[in-house]
């Protein structure tokens, strides 16, 4: 297995001169660049000039033995994240209890397997980055939120929007089967796609009635206005095409581009449906919450005009897994509010 780049620090700490030339040995032919040190002080003494990504280390050493030395990392904030593998003897029993109470992740046994090695530094620096963008992503997309909910905030009629459209839009790509990575993009793209209407003025945003042509044309800048701002912030240039183009229609009458069919993109046409179906279930101040089934029935009927042809019956099918409450035919007893073959006037 290969090392993962660019090249991750080890640091050896080990009395036994042979022993650790050894072990940093099969390290550096697996690309790694290896510090050696021969007991805890000289290991202290190398953190202060560098920062390893992991520390293997024997315990019994003289001067300072593992144990110490990994009670002197957990004093040092910059130290405690580093993972630690202790190097001990197979008959050391009270040893690795010690280990074991302070919390040290994992031990090797001398003599120490040179596969047996690799494994576990591998695995460990794996799980290290793993954790690390699964921390930086959850950062970011509490950054979105906030961003997000500044502009919710601003706009009375539509609380909750951004997070149910997330919801509707992810129940669609996963029916899709998009990959994890898509599926975090889409997160950011979800959450964000109404942040163009920064630029909208508050009476325009929470105007009660239809809005005249020069406020519709105000509200109709959004899109761009939030790509605009996206292309400033370099991890969120994925965000951008369904800030952009979740109000183009598959027939090309949408905005800001008018694109048609698949020029619009696979983004822009699946939050389009998402956007739509929980704009017309929830009540705006000029009209009231469709429900469910009624909203679906027109997603159904504008397939292959307002929305792809394709995405359509998928969403349709993904949405009713999300609960009852979204299915797409009304329970005959508890409701039949209006005949499934009436059109919504939307
Ligand atoms: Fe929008
Ligand atoms: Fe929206």
């Amino acid at each position: 297995m290969e090392a993962p780049s660019p090249r991750r620090i080890i640091l050896v700490v080990e009395d036994n001169a042979e022993m650790r030339r050894s072990v940093a040995s099969i390290l550096e032919l697996e690309n790694y660049v290896v510090v050696q040190a021969e007991n805890g002080q000289a290991a202290l003494a190398i953190l202060q000039r560098l920062t390893p990504d992991l520390i293997l280390s024997d315990i019994n050493m003289p001067r300072m033995s593992g144990i110490e030395l990994y009670e002197a990392l957990r004093q040092n904030p910059r130290w405690v994240v580093i993972p630690v593998i202790f190097l001990t003897a197979i008959d050391a029993p009270d040893e690795v209890r010690r280990g074991r109470l302070l919390g040290v992740e994992d031990y090797l046994t001398k003599p120490i397997d040179n596969a047996d090695l690799l494994a576990v530094v591998n695995a460990r620096l794996l799980r290290v980055a793993e954790v690390n963008i699964a921390q930086i992503g959850r950062a970011y997309l509490e950054t979105v939120n906030v961003l997000a909910n500044t502009i919710e905030g601003r706009d009375a009629y539509t609380h909750g929007h951004v997070e149910r459209v997330a919801t509707y839009a992810r129940c669609l790509a996963e029916a899709l089967g998009w990959a994890p990575e898509h599926l975090r993009v889409l997160e950011f793209g979800a959450r964000l796609h109404d942040i163009g209407k920064i630029i909208v003025p508050d009476h325009i945003l929470n105007k009660p009635d239809a809005l005249t042509s020069a406020e519709w044309a105000a509200m109709r800048q959004h899109p761009v206005a939030g790509a605009r701002i996206l292309r400033a912030i370099s991890h969120l240039q994925g965000a951008v095409p369904y800030v952009l183009y979740h109000h183009e229609r598959w027939d090309g009458s949408g905005y800001p581009h008018s694109l048609r069919g698949k020029d619009i993109p696979i983004e822009g046409r699946l939050l389009a449906i998402a956007d739509v179906y929980d704009a017309l279930t929830t009540a705006r101040p000029y009209r009231p919450a469709r429900p469910p089934y009624e909203v679906l029935q027109y997603v159904q009927l504008n397939a292959g005009r307002q929305f792809d042809p394709h995405l359509a019956p998928v969403f349709l099918k993904a949405i009713t897994s999300l609960g009852p409450r979204y299915l797409a035919l009304p329970d005959a007893a508890s409701q039949g509010t209006m005949p499934l073959s009436r059109q919504p006037s939307h």
